[in-house]
């Protein structure tokens, strides 16, 4: 898929070093992640080729390199909820506001549509205001808040979750698989 100069594919492995450049900073300087430790490349490789599997990871590019990133997973490892899917997405803070997260999540949740997935899921460490908007403008709506659930640089963060229909409310048909 490409949006003016940005583009966004299906990840590997090989993009796991570009994905842990862009996610350094969130780790290291903000509670937006919710992780103390960067994770290693080979960490991150792991987490790419297992989550593209079962549910998706894209990489943004801006002229031919990665500057973001969007993936899926369980939003909780049990049979019932296995047709929710938790989203994330990280773009390098340079490249904000130029539309790339909009085209990442935009072919995030059609993959996820197109696998079977119902119901997306969002954890927005607050404040946030840029991820609360950008999830809005998405058709994300509020869900709820957790208080004070997360510490991270000394002090508990609320965080609030926000959620979006992928597909209908009929009975699944089957589990979610990829596309073929
Ligand atoms: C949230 C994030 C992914 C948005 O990515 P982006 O590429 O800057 O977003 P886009 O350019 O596609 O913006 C799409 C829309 O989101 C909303 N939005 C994005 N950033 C916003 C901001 N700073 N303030 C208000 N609205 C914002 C707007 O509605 C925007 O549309 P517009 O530019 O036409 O007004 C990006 O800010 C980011 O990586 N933030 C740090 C990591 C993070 O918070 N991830 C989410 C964790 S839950």
């Amino acid at each position: 898929m490409r949006a003016g100069d940005v583009s966004v594919r299906g990840a590997s492995a090989k993009d796991a070093a570009a994905c842990v450049a862009v996610y350094r900073p969130y780790v290291e300087d903000t509670a937006i992640s919710w992780e103390i430790d960067v994770p290693t490349v080979s960490e991150m490789a792991a987490r790419i080729t297992g989550l593209r599997d079962t549910h998706e990871w894209l990489v943004l590019e801006h002229d031919d390199r990665v500057v973001g990133f969007a993936y899926a997973q369980p939003l909780k490892r049990l049979p019932a909820l296995q047709w929710s899917a938790e989203t994330g997405i990280y773009v390098d803070a340079a490249q904000h506001r130029i539309g790339g997260g909009v085209a990442l999540y935009t072919e995030l949740l059609r993959r996820l549509a197109g696998r079977g997935y119902r119901r997306a899921v969002a954890g927005i460490t607050q404040p946030n205001e840029a991820s609360n908007a950008f999830h809005r403008s998405l058709g994300f709506d509020d869900a709820g808040l957790y208080r004070r659930v997360l510490w991270k640089f000394g002090g508990w963060h609320d965080v609030a979750w926000m959620q979006r229909d992928l597909l209908d409310d009929g009975e699944p048909d089957g589990a979610p698989r990829p596309i073929e």
